[in-house]
């Protein structure tokens, strides 16, 4: 039988599954799933397709979705951020994965649209940052007619999926109308992904119900802030093992992920500001003690330059001409319109190594771009630790197990799983790292307005 699956190298497996093994005892969340859902095996009968990094952590999420009963098939969502070991683990295992770290923006749909090839298709969706969604959603409405193929292309990101839903079309005519049709819904990873089911929920067309798992308070909370804090430093000291302390850092964005990335740089003492927009994020950032600033105003003086804004266009051409020589630019936002890296590609590059480049402006300057602009977490380093994605992949499995029991009677609409699941979620990460939690009385239950076992917040409490 021909293989199923594409990855590096699958006598990785091996050095795979031995980095498996160590994060499982680092994802109490996935692990007491398995415990509580092993036997009934919830997701028996679900097709799940997943779009999310493939890595070591990832891995256990998969694993965890099988011993639920789920069939997956995998893709990463981005050219650069697989663990070729974690693939080839998954593989091994069994499960259909068509992910390589530095596979190109042709490979990226292709392999996303091989993910979908369950003999009956899939009837799930696991996405990060939407592009499973979007594969089969922007597909159907060009089957349609509803839009134009030839008109739109204007990057290389658009023309590689454009070309994709093309050959895909002529190979099985109906073919994106019938996933769509079958979908019974969307789980989400990020922020940015969120940002894509809301705005198609307002223009009408969410086809099917999406749980948002990114604003559960155990995902984004935690795996946006805490995780980068982490994994920031790692990214560009790996790319770079350039002296930290004492250099000056520019965040630029200060939600989640920037108070998490702009405390990461602290905690290596460089020397950070923050540029923002929002004046609660600005404002926010100022009483954590960090300068707010414009980006033009340090753009000459700053030696390490991030984004994190989920925006596009924040670090322009014009911007990177004024940098000193050698500043460092990366982005762990979602995708890499953050940095106009497009309007690079007439200068001269040199690549130093996989995922960091030098390239020269026309003074002479030249700087280092990490991952060539794609969130440089996950591209120069491994991402978040496995203790943090167990939060965030706890929720995912629990919104898995959601849609596939009950999906029928959610409408067509974007959902925040319910604030008793969010509390179990941390409750089952606090033993770990042994935390003890105080128990409310009665009384005092009676008081504050709460039931003794929770949940211990009103709605629009902000944490
Ligand atoms: P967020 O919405 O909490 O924060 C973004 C901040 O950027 C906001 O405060 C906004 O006001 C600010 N902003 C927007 N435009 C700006 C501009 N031009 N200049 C300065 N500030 C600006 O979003 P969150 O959760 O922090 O996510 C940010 C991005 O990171 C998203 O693309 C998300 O998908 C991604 N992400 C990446 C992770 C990683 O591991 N690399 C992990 C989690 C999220």
């Amino acid at each position: 039988m021909a293989k199923d699956y594409v990855v590096k190298d699958i006598t990785l497996a091996g050095y795979g599954r031995k980095e498996l093994d160590i994060a499982e005892t680092e994802m109490p969340g996935l692990m007491a799933l398995r415990e509580k859902y092993g036997k009934d095996k919830p997701l028996s009968g679900a097709r799940i397709v997943g779009s999310l990094h493939m890595t070591i952590q990832t891995a256990v999420l998969i694993e965890t979705l099988t011993a639920l009963g789920a069939d997956v098939r995998w893709a990463s969502c981005n050219i650069f951020s697989t663990q070729d070991h974690a693939a080839a683990a998954v593989a091994e295992a069994g499960v259909p994965v068509f992910a390589v770290k530095g596979q190109t923006l042709v490979e990226h749909w292709d392999y996303l649209d091989r993910s979908f090839m369950f003999e009956d298709g899939p009837n799930l969706i696991l996405d990060d940052g939407g592009d499973a969604t979007l594969y089969i959603l922007l597909g159907a409405r060009v089957e349609a007619g509803e839009e134009d193929l030839i008109a739109v292309p204007t990057s290389e990101e658009e023309q590689a999926i454009f070309d994709q839903i093309r050959k895909r079309m002529k190979e099985t005519p109906g073919w994106f109308g019938r996933m769509r049709d079958q979908i019974k819904g969307v789980s989400e990873e990020t922020t940015t992904g969120v940002h894509r089911l809301y705005d198609l929920k307002k223009k009408g067309q969410l086809p099917f119900p999406a749980i948002n798992v990114n604003d559960s308070v155990t995902k984004s909370k935690f795996d946006n802030k805490y995780g980068c804090k982490e994994s920031l430093v790692d990214g560009i000291r790996r790319a770079t093992d350039t002296m930290m302390a004492g250099k000056v850092a520019v965040v630029c964005g200060y939600g989640d992920v920037g108070k998490g990335s702009a405390a990461s740089l602290r905690g290596a003492g460089a020397r950070v500001k923050v540029t923002e927009v929002d004046p609660i994020c600005a404002l926010q950032a100022a009483m954590d003690g960090f300068e707010v600033v414009l980006l033009e105003d340090v753009i000459d003086s700053a030696d390490i330059f991030i984004t994190t804004t989920g925006n596009r266009d924040v670090i322009r051409i014009e911007h990177m001409r004024a940098m000193k020589d050698m500043a460092i630019v990366g982005n762990i936002g979602h995708f890499d319109n953050e940095i106009q890296v497009a309007s690079l590609k007439n200068h001269k590059w040199t690549n130093i190594k996989d995922q960091v480049d030098m390239i020269e402006m026309p003074s002479g300057n030249r700087i280092i771009l990490l991952s060539e602009g794609r969130l440089l977490n996950l591209g120069n380093a491994t991402g978040h630790p496995s203790f943090v994605m167990s939060a965030s992949f706890t929720n995912q499995v629990l919104a898995q197990i959601e849609l596939w029991r009950n999906g029928g009677e959610y409408e067509n609409d974007v959902y925040i799983l319910p604030k008793h699941l969010d509390e179990m979620v941390a409750a089952l990460h606090l033993e770990k790292i042994g935390a003890k939690l105080t128990k409310l009385d009665p009384e005092q239950a009676a008081y504050i307005g709460v039931a003794p076992e929770g949940p211990f917040k009103p709605e629009h409490y902000r944490y």
